[in-house]
């Protein structure tokens, strides 16, 4: 089970706003290298997380095999669902019909939601013709997304998830209704351009630009990582739909802050015993999983660096651990020691100095 040293609620009815801020839909980005089945997975435990994404799967020289998706998409074996938590699988690639063909393959092994991204900034997948490139051309995007469309069922959910456009930010409105057009019922917007990469901050006022373009429901992405910054994208784009990535990883309890299930930001053992969680079911799914147990959770630990200096202390700490169970040991400790420090100070607080 999860993190052990704080309960986990329940989540009946979590709270649909934040403030003043209405909020429709809160799901966790997609981040290659990053969001595997296992982070997935502790995400929707942790609950308050409307639906997660694969990372991307790349449909380049043909259609993808069955065996390539379910090893990509797990839990495409329980039809998508991680409990109450939807997964929606995204695919990439330039050429309409082997995505479609790769998306109706993937509808039937079990997937009910597709995520189509024209987005990733990646130079050799760029190259390869798939992610952003296709923004250079806004018909190329409505070419693959009405050929997807064509090729699922009307019940199967179709989304995309852009940039604002390859280096042109003004692209968007053209773009947001190519994916409209298509037959997306859903679109994401990270605010950045291609040229853009991570560098600047992430432009909200321009995906409340595309969501004014389009009738469909526009999902607001790039730098929320607070749930001020979450009521400051609101006000700038109108969205109350929000994707999180990098800000969910530095802070796991985001999306508890944002729908009202906790008030407060979780002390660091709390967040370093999610990195205990991620190598322990690592470790548990098969042999020969030590290496990937150790980079994806040292992983873990400089984005939660990013935000928390205490979480940097022990970063710092374990960093040259090349042993993932010193790491966990190193985790495990540090856990200990500030979990007692807390009770410590609880304790003071209560029994005077
Ligand atoms: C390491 C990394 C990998 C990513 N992989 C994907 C991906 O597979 N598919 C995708 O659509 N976006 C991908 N992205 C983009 C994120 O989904 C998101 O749009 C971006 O990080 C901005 O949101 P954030 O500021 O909340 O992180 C990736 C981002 C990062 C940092």
């Amino acid at each position: 089970m999860l993190d052990n040293s704080r309960p986990i609620e329940i989540l009946s009815s979590p709270a649909r706003t934040l403030g003043a801020v209405p909020i429709d839909s809160l799901a966790l980005a997609p981040m290659e290298g990053v969001t595997d089945e296992i982070v997935r997975e502790i995400f929707a435990e942790l609950g308050a997380v409307d639906y997660v994404v694969t990372e991307f799967i790349r449909v380049s020289g043909e259609v993808l095999p069955p065996k390539l998706l379910l090893r990509e998409c797990p839990e495409l074996r329980t039809r998508c669902l991680l409990g109450a938590t939807l997964v929606h699988l995204q695919l990439l690639g330039g050429d309409p019909g082997r995505v479609a063909t790769t998306a109706r393959l993937a509808h039937e092994l079990g997937a009910p939601a597709i995520d189509l991204n024209f987005g990733c900034p990646a130079p050799t997948v760029n190259r390869h013709d798939g992610g952003a490139t296709l923004l250079k051309a806004p018909e190329r995007v409505l070419a693959v997304t009405r050929a997807v469309r064509d090729a699922l069922p009307s019940s199967a959910t179709l989304s995309a998830k852009v940039r604002l456009g390859w280096d042109d930010p003004d692209a968007i409105v053209e773009i947001a209704r190519a994916v409209e057009e298509g037959g997306a019922s859903m679109l994401t917007v990270h605010g950045r351009t291609r040229a853009q990469g991570y560098a600047p901050p992430a432009d909200w006022a321009r995906i409340g630009r595309a969501r004014e373009s389009v009738a469909i429901p526009v999902v607001a992405n790039g730098d929320i990582d607070t749930p001020e910054a979450l009521a400051r994208c609101h006000r700038e784009s109108g969205c109350t739909r929000f994707m999180l990535g990098r800000g969910a990883l530095a802070r796991p309890e985001l999306f508890r802050l944002a729908r009202g299930v906790d008030h407060e930001y979780w002390p660091t053992h709390s967040r370093l015993a999610l990195v205990i969680e991620y190598i322990d079911r690592c470790l548990a799914r098969g042999p020969g999983r030590e290496r990937l147990a150790l980079a994806r959770s040292k992983q873990w630990l400089k984005a939660l660096a990013t935000a928390d200096d205490d979480a940097r202390v022990v970063f710092d700490a374990l960093k040259r651990h090349e042993d993932v169970t010193a790491l966990r040991e190193g985790v495990a400790s540090a856990i200990e020691a500030r979990a007692e420090r807390g009770a410590k100070t609880a304790l003071r607080a209560t029994n005077g100095p």
